[in-house]
C-alpha cells in the first residue's frame, strides 16, 4: 500500500517542469559575483513581499537567523508568540548565533497571536543602564505550531505599529506568509507592511526541493549577505536551486485547493467524531488522547503524520489530491475509536 504522506508540505517532488527548469538554468557563481538566476529570484520575491531587496539563503532556518543577527546584540532580548519555530525549533540558533535572549507572548490575541497591548507592556520602557534591552518583535505567520493560523492584516499592523512605538524592530517568519495570505484573500505584501526583514519558505507548500529568501532593505541585505557566507550559506552556481523556487511561485494561485483539501480532511475526521478543528490555512493540527499510538495505528493504516504535543499534525499540499484525501480518510475510518477523546 503506497503510504499517504500528511507529515509535512516539505515532502513534495520536484515536479517535471521544476525538474527541467533546473537543469536549463543559466547559472554564475554566486559568491564570486552574482548568479543570474538567483538575482531574478531575488527581484521577484521582493516584488511580491513589497520589499527592497531580498537574498536567496537555502533554509528557512538560516534566513530567520540571518534576521535576527541583523537585529540584535549580544544580550538583547527579544520578544516572539509562544511556541514560535524560532523559539522551540531551531537549536537555540537565536541565543547561540545571534545572542538573543527570548521572551515568549501567550497567545492572548488567538492562537498563535500576542496582542500590541502585550507587545506594549512586555517591551517596557528603556531602563537603568543595567537593564535588558529588549529591541526586536519576531512574528509568525502562519502560525506552524499553533496549526497554521493567520494574523489578519489589521492585527498585524497594529502589532507592527506597538513594535516601533516601543523602538523594537520587526522581523517576520514567514515560511507559510503565502498560506496566511491565500487565505485572507491578499497579496503577500499586504502582510509586509513596516517589518524591517522577512523570511519565506520556497521548500513548504510551494514544492522547491530548498531554498527561503531573506527580505529587507539594500544596506540590511548587503550585510545579510555577508552574514550567509559566514554561515556556510554562500553557494556557488545556486541559479539550479533558484531555477526551482521560480517555478516554485508559479504554485501561489493554486495554494487555495491546498486548504480546500485541509478542510475536507477536518470535516471527514470530525464526521468520525474526531476533534479536528476547522482549519485556517493548510495545517490541521488534532488532538488526540495518545498521540504515540494514534501516529503508530495511522502509520499501519498507510497514512504518515507527525506529533505535535498532545496533538497529530496533517499537512496536505500539492503532491496529493482531493482524491488521496478521500483515500486517507476511507484508511483512518476503521482505526478512527483511537483518535477521539473521550
Ligand atoms: C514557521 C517556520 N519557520 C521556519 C522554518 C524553518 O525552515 P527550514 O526547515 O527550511 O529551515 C519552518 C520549517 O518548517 C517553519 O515551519
Amino acid at each position: 500500500m503506497r503510504p499517504i504522506d500528511l507529515r509535512s508540505d516539505t515532502v513534495t517532488q520536484p515536479s517535471p517542469d521544476m525538474r527541467a527548469a533546473m537543469a536549463a538554468a543559466e547559472v554564475g557563481d554566486d559568491v564570486l559575483e552574482r548568479d543570474p538566476t538567483l538575482a531574478r529570484l531575488e527581484v521577484r520575491v521582493a516584488d511580491l513581499l513589497g520589499m527592497e531587496a531580498a537574498l536567496w539563503v537555502p533554509s528557512g532556518c538560516m534566513g530567520n537567523v540571518i534576521g535576527l543577527m541583523l537585529h540584535l546584540k549580544r544580550g538583547d532580548r527579544f520578544l516572539a508568540p509562544a511556541q514560535a519555530h524560532v523559539l522551540g525549533s531551531e537549536l537555540g540558533t537565536a541565543a547561540w548565533l545571534a545572542g538573543g535572549m527570548p521572551e515568549a507572548l501567550a497567545w492572548e490575541g488567538g492562537p498563535g497571536r500576542p496582542t500590541p497591548a502585550q507587545v506594549t507592556k512586555t517591551a517596557g520602557s528603556p531602563g537603568p543602564y543595567y537593564s535588558l534591552c529588549t529591541t526586536l518583535l519576531c512574528l509568525e505567520n502562519t502560525h506552524n505550531f499553533a496549526g497554521g493560523t493567520v494574523t489578519p492584516q489589521a492585527e498585524h499592523r497594529a502589532l507592527v505599529a506597538a513594535a516601533k512605538a516601543a523602538k523594537l524592530a520587526v522581523h517576520l517568519d514567514g515560511a507559510r506568509l503565502w498560506h496566511a495570505a491565500a487565505a485572507l484573500g491578499l497579496p503577500p505584501s499586504a502582510l509586509t507592511e513596516g517589518v524591517d526583514t522577512v523570511q519565506v519558505c520556497l521548500s513548504k507548500g510551494l514544492g522547491a526541493p530548498m531554498g527561503s529568501l531573506v527580505c529587507g532593505s539594500k544596506p540590511a541585505m548587503a550585510e545579510a549577505r555577508r552574514l550567509r557566507k559566514m554561515l556556510g550559506g554562500g553557494v556557488r552556481q545556486g541559479g539550479v536551486m533558484g531555477a526551482a523556487g521560480l517555478v516554485a511561485l508559479d504554485y501561489l494561485p493554486r495554494i487555495p485547493e491546498d486548504h480546500a483539501k485541509t478542510q475536507r480532511l477536518a470535516e471527514g475526521l470530525r464526521g468520525f467524531g474526531i476533534a479536528a478543528p476547522v482549519p485556517e490555512t493548510n495545517i490541521l493540527l488534532v488532538p488526540v488522547p495518545d498521540a504515540t499510538l494514534a501516529l503508530a495505528t495511522l502509520e499501519s493504516a498507510g497514512v504518515r503524520t507527525l506529533p505535535v504535543g498532545p496533538a497529530i499534525r496533517f499537512i496536505p499540499h500539492r503532491d496529493l489530491a482531493m482524491a488521496d484525501i478521500e483515500e486517507a480518510l476511507r484508511r483512518i475510518e476503521p482505526v478512527a475509536h483511537l483518535l477521539r477523546r473521550a
